[in-house]
């Protein structure tokens, strides 16, 4: 893994790509005024309601709330990590990314070479499967199994012949290429220092991450032999909890994905290809992780699971029901599919076809109704005890779900199935009844209106500009109100990096608590019109320069008459007493 990208270098970036550009090569962008519009990828809608500013290099959608930067928005829609993310805008800005040094992570010069390492073996498995003198083994089985040559193709099947040393032979003498080959898990090293192949007569299915490189692979035995499937073993470039099997060629098919089926296998996979269901992916012989479920909704709002219908495909189907409810919002879905007893996905679109296979993924098992029939089965709803104890097993998975729509109407049911009122069932399971906004006495005291540190804040991220003028007086941030020392650090910010936009601005508190607050307050309607900001933000500040002043004094004040007052505390006070801060511009 590589080290840390330098912040510096993230702020140049975003300050030398145009947000505008990014998002117009992948979606379909109309002027409207200062703006650009468009129907929002993220959720589906028939007019647009999903703008992008240049000024603040920011896109953000009135009608599911999306948001972010230019590297925001290509984490979400081309489902990249955030690293990713970077690496790809630099490169369309033609520069390098730098890593700092230091960290426990040290950038890895063979990772490239280890990406080139795998397509060889891959090109060298597709060669094998039309050209090694048993192939026709191969071919025949895959015949047998129902692929046609052109999914093979599609998936890049192919053959890893038998025999001891096909690849290493392939891959050459050159000790550092072994090595990584050893790395990557294609070669063993015995324990007297040889190396042999690790797949060998197997049916090789590649690996590949979100941009189609192979990562790895998975090898199937031609019959009945054990272990049935081999993997790759996990290496620098592949993280079983992280990758699924096909989303690569799932995304590739459809411009347009609405649904995504998870499934357990490598042919299942492949086989509803065949079939022309070419939206299924597998998690690789491991459970799904938290990561797969994000990784799952960020590139569809529906994800269909497919489990065996018996006791352990229930129990792993719970598993997953588990992973997913934190990751369940407004507009994601989950349903299961409970195969027929003995059946996998590839044999029961074999067996009933695509229409009535099709058909049962449309009309899966809602999340909601497995969760409720599940927690049924365990408990008698008839008597107040086992209703009593519904409510018990809901509570710790309802409190994993993030608020939303969505989690109230799971409340609604649960209090129509344990018979305990709505009000009260949310203060049971959320400890408290629905949260009001708080304020302090002395904000409801002054009566309506945005507080000073909200006005500050949402002018800021409008025209940072204005904060680049501003000295805070020391002590300014010692100020005793909710958001003075985000304001603070807002306002250190654009002192020292005065070409930021909103879009990178933001970027600054990437997966902290305070991004989504900065985001909302940057998407709310301003009152003011664009002559009147400094004035008003002027005002903000001075009010706030003002409550610091009263503060500080009733402090020394009260000092004063206990512990007493240093000579420099004197000083401070009658100071205080006598003058106003002033704020230099
Ligand atoms: P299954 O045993 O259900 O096989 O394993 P399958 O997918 O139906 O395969 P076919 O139809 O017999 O060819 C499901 C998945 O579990 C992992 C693989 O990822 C496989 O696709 N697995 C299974 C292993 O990793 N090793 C094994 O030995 C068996
Ligand atoms: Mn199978």
């Amino acid at each position: 893994m590589a080290g840390r990208i330098p912040q510096s270098f993230i702020d140049d970036l975003l300050n030398r790509v145009d947000i505008v550009q990014v998002i117009e090569s992948r979606l379909d962008l109309k002027k409207a005024g200062r703006e650009y519009q468009a129907c929002c990828p993220f959720h589906n809608e028939k007019t647009p309601s999903f703008t992008v500013s240049p000024n603040k290099q920011f896109y953000h959608c009135f009608g599911c709330g999306a948001h972010g930067s230019a590297v925001g928005f290509l984490m979400d829609y081309e489902n990249l990590s955030f690293p990713e993310a970077i690496e790809e805008l630099a490169h369309a800005a033609g520069v390098e990314v730098p890593r700092e040094a230091g960290s426990d992570f040290q950038p890895d010069p063979r990772r490239e070479d280890h990406y080139g390492l795998l397509q060889r073996a891959e090109r060298f498995y597709r060669s094998q499967l039309r050209e090694h003198p048993q192939s026709a083994r191969a071919v025949d089985y895959l015949k047998q199994r129902g692929l046609s040559g052109e999914i093979a193709a599609t998936y890049g099947l192919g053959y890893a012949p038998p025999g001891w040393d096909t690849l290493l032979k392939h891959l050459g003498s050159d000790t550092d290429t072994q090595n990584a080959a050893v790395e990557l898990g294609l070669l063993v090293r015995k324990d007297d220092g040889r190396l042999y192949d690790r797949f060998r007569d197997r049916i090789m299915f590649p690996i590949r991450d979100r941009r189609g490189r192979t990562i790895g692979f998975g090898g199937r035995v031609l019959g009945d032999e054990k272990p049935k499937y081999m993997n790759s073993p996990e290496s620098p470039v592949f993280h079983k909890g992280q990758e699924l099997y096909g989303l690569f060629e799932a995304r590739k098919a459809s411009q347009k994905l609405e649904r995504l089926l998870v499934v357990e296998g490598y042919m299942d996979v492949v086989a509803l290809a065949q079939f022309g269901l070419s939206n299924a992916v597998a998690t690789l012989g491991t459970a799904t992780t938290p990561e797969h479920l994000e990784r799952l909704f960020r590139t569809v709002h529906e994800v269909v699971f497919c489990f065996d219908g018996d006791n352990a495909g229930r129990r792993a189907a719970w598993r997953a029901l588990e992973n997913a409810l934190p990751v369940l919002r407004e507009g994601r879905e989950a349903r299961f599919l409970f195969l027929p007893e003995g059946e996998d996905p590839d044999s029961l679109v074999r067996r009933i076809g695509r229409e009535a296979f099709l058909e049962k993924t449309v009309d899966a098992v809602p999340l909601s109704q497995f969760f409720f029939e599940s927690l049924g089965r365990q408990v008698d709803t008839r008597s107040v005890d086992g209703r009593a104890h519904l409510v018990e097993l809901a509570r710790p998975l309802l409190q994993k779900l993030p608020d939303s729509v969505f989690r109230d109407l799971m409340l609604d049911q649960l209090s129509q199935q344990s018979g305990l009122d709505r009000k009260r069932l949310s203060e049971r399971v959320f400890g408290d009844p629905a949260p009001t906004p708080r304020q302090t006495p002395h904000q409801r005291a002054r009566g309506a209106g945005p507080s000073p540190v909200r006005v500050a804040i949402r002018l800021l991220l409008e025209q940072p500009e204005l904060g680049t003028g501003i000295q805070c007086p020391s002590g300014f941030e010692d100020l005793e109100v909710a958001g003075v020392s985000l304001l603070t650090e807002l306002l250190e910010l654009v002192r020292q990096r005065p070409h930021l936009s909103l879009g990178g601005i933001l970027e600054h508190w990437r997966g902290k608590p305070e991004e989504s607050q900065l985001a909302r307050l940057a998407t709310q309607p301003l009152e003011v019109p664009a002559d009147g900001y400094t004035a008003e933000f002027m005002g903000a500040i001075q009010r706030l320069l003002e409550q610091r002043t009263r503060q500080r004094t009733e402090q020394l004040l009260l000092q004063e008459q206990g512990q007493g007052l240093t000579d420099a505390e004197k000083q401070e006070l009658k100071q205080l007493l006598v003058e106003h801060q002033p704020i230099s511009q």
